[in-house]
């Protein structure tokens, strides 16, 4: 079922001021995203979904690397993103689909290769129900592949009240509209090891300016 752009448990705008942001939030976020994906076997030819995809930038990158053999689907709740990323993606001849769905009522079983989401458990109140529907939806020997938020982690030196300020009442204003944790960046941890699962691994990248970018991406670390 499709949903406005203000959708009244959504902490944050959508529709296109929310794909301007996401634009920008790209940018940051691809330099250290894409080698997640690649460490993950992201590659030529695969079948991919990406959950809460917004205006699709990941999805159309994601588009990009598996080519003309592969296909991407991209799912968000918001249909005027969902629009506005199938017209991103009507200017490029990319192996891509968007559909409008809810994270939870997504029912494919065994279909896809890569099932991969960003930015969105932390906006969910039962995110352990939409990681349950992704893993169904990864066929046997498939990936899954959960990129997240810590919010307590915003670090400034030296220290900045405003900014303290900004992540104290981002955290209550989320919690209050949407429930659920801002901490989901964590807790894909806790839910990355299930009986049957194989090379479970998980990491923390720190984004911290244009030029520190390279510095995060070192220290992105991976354990086993
Ligand atoms: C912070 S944005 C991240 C978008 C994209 N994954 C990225 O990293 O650029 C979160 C997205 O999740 C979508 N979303 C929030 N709740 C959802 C739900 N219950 N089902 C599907 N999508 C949802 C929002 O509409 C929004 O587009």
């Amino acid at each position: 079922m499709g949903r406005s752009s203000q959708s009244e448990d959504y902490v944050l705008r959508g529709g296109r001021a929310g794909a301007e942001r996401l634009r920008v939030l790209n940018r940051v976020k691809w330099p250290t995203t894409e080698p997640l994906l690649r460490m993950a076997g992201l590659r030529a030819g695969m079948s991919c979904l990406d959950v809460g995809c917004g205006s699709g930038d990941v999805t159309l990158k994601m588009a990009a690397l598996v080519g003309a053999e592969g296909h991407v689907v991209g799912i968000d709740r918001d249909q005027s993103i969902v629009h506005l990323a199938r017209q991103e993606a009507d200017k490029r001849d990319l192996p891509v689909t968007f559909r409008t769905l809810e994270a939870e009522e997504l029912a494919e079983e065994s279909v896809y290769d890569l099932v991969f989401s960003r930015y969105l458990l932390s906006h969910l109140p039962r995110p352990q129900r939409t990681v349950e529907a992704m893993v169904r939806a990864v066929r046997p020997g498939g990936r899954l592949v959960l990129e997240d938020v810590y919010f307590p982690g915003h670090v400034c030196y030296p220290p900045n009240a405003a900014l303290d300020r900004f992540v104290e009442l981002y955290q209550a204003v989320a919690r209050a509209k949407e429930g659920g944790t801002r901490r989901s960046g964590c807790a894909c941890w806790r839910w990355r090891s299930r009986p049957g699962w194989k090379r479970c691994a998980s990491g923390s990248s720190y984004p911290l300016s244009a030029k520190a970018r390279v510095r995060g991406l070192r220290r992105l670390r991976w354990s086993t």
